[in-house]
């Protein structure tokens, strides 16, 4: 077995020995271990959340006092201490929906969006960007100041546009691939602290 494969295999492994419905929750969880991006208390919205792992990681990591809502397209089974809707991010009314769930601002936005892809990279990297970028427009009206966000991102020729797009927006960025990404998969998470608006 090739070290990739092996690599796929544990974090599935792992997934299903500890009740996570995707291997995903543990980039979540390595992300959070080095940038810290979500604590104890927190108050959560994950943008394309299904199946559910990230919201099931975001459960854990902001405990009792914590809230977490999640949004996708798809049905996502009930999640016990998560508020999930069916909607598609491109619609702002789900920034209404999200201020009437949670009735304030909150303290991390968590997206981890991909379209349906084509097979064509170029194509599927342009609706990936433009899917962050709508992600932006809600994160804007409700992260909290000092809040912090992460997005995925396929990376390709707008990455760095995108990039120096949020940029202004946080005191610090930074792009990452946490180990639980497949090393053959061209995604990369760009994580942002400290939301100055
Ligand atoms: C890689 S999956 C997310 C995995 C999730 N973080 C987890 O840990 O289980 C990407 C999700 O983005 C969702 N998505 C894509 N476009 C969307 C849109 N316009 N609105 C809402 N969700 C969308 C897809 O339905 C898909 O479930």
């Amino acid at each position: 077995m090739k070290l990739i494969d092996a690599r796929k295999d544990y974090y599935r492994k792992l997934a299903h020995e500890q009740g996570f419905r995707s291997r995903s929750a543990f980039k979540l969880k390595e992300l959070n271990q080095s940038y810290r991006l979500i604590g104890p208390g927190f108050y959560v919205l994950d943008l394309g959340c299904a199946p559910g792992g990230w919201t099931q990681m975001a459960v854990k990591l902001t405990g009792n006092q914590g809230q977490v809502m999640g949004v996708d397209l798809s049905f996502v089974e009930e999640i016990p201490h998560a508020y999930l809707i069916r909607e598609n991010i491109e619609n702002e009314h789900v920034i209404d929906e999200v201020m009437s769930y949670f009735g304030r601002k909150v303290n991390a936005v968590i997206c981890d969006l991909s379209p349906k892809v084509s097979g064509n990279w170029s194509v599927d990297h342009a609706k990936q960007i433009s899917l962050n970028y709508d992600c932006v427009k809600i994160m804007d009206k409700v992260l909290a100041n000092k809040g912090n966000a992460v997005f995925k991102i396929f990376d390709g020729e707008y990455s760095m546009e995108f990039k120096d797009y949020v940029k202004k927006k946080f005191a610090r960025i930074n792009l990452t691939k946490p180990k639980a990404s497949r090393k053959q998969s061209s995604e990369l998470y760009c994580v942002c602290l400290g939301f100055i608006g």
